[in-house]
């Protein structure tokens, strides 16, 4: 039976199976996905849920970015939705309830860095793609992505 999708908070190991699943493949979902700071303070974890699964991910930590004003205080990391699930707006939810949260808190932005295969997901969402490409190793070339919050 299919209900309807919630966003909201999750805790840092439901993102776990998605991290795995959609964007470290040579891992195994658990403990090997965690990201150092998934716990540390000001770290909070969102998603998208149906029926109790969870069908989008995304983590927001608080961190600078030496080429942008240090108002754009938040970093997103590992931002996926499962394959059955995207071309449903989830990404764009899953996003939207952390900046309303991160709106609240004050904080000036937000940036990451996106691969290129979802570049054009930041630029519909409204958000900025600048500078050169990168090589992340692992995971292929990337660009910097941010979106101003607030005013
Ligand atoms: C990128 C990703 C998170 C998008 O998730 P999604 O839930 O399918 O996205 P949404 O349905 O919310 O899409 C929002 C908008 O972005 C567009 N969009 C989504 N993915 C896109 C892409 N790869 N390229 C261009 N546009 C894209 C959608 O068409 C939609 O536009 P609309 O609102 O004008 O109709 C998902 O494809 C994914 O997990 N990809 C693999 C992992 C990955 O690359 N993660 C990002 C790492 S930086």
């Amino acid at each position: 039976m299919g209900g309807k999708y919630t966003f909201g908070r999750i805790l840092p190991e439901d993102t776990w199976p998605l991290r795995a699943a959609v964007l470290w493949p040579e891992k195994v979902a658990g403990p090997e996905c965690a990201l150092p700071d998934d716990e540390a303070p000001g770290v909070f974890h969102v998603g998208a849920l149906m029926d109790g699964e969870v069908c989008a991910i995304a983590t927001f930590m608080p961190q600078c970015h030496p080429s942008l004003d240090a108002q754009i205080s938040y970093r997103l990391r590992a931002m996926a939705t499962h394959p059955d699930h995207r071309g449903k707006a989830l990404g764009r939810g899953t996003i939207a309830c952390a900046l309303a949260e991160l709106d609240a808190m004050n904080c000036g932005g937000v940036w990451a860095d996106a691969r290129h295969v979802a570049l054009g997901f930041y630029a519909c969402l409204g958000w900025e793609v600048t500078g050169p490409s990168y090589t992340v190793p692992l995971r292929g070339l990337h660009r910097l992505v941010w979106q101003r919050l607030g005013a």
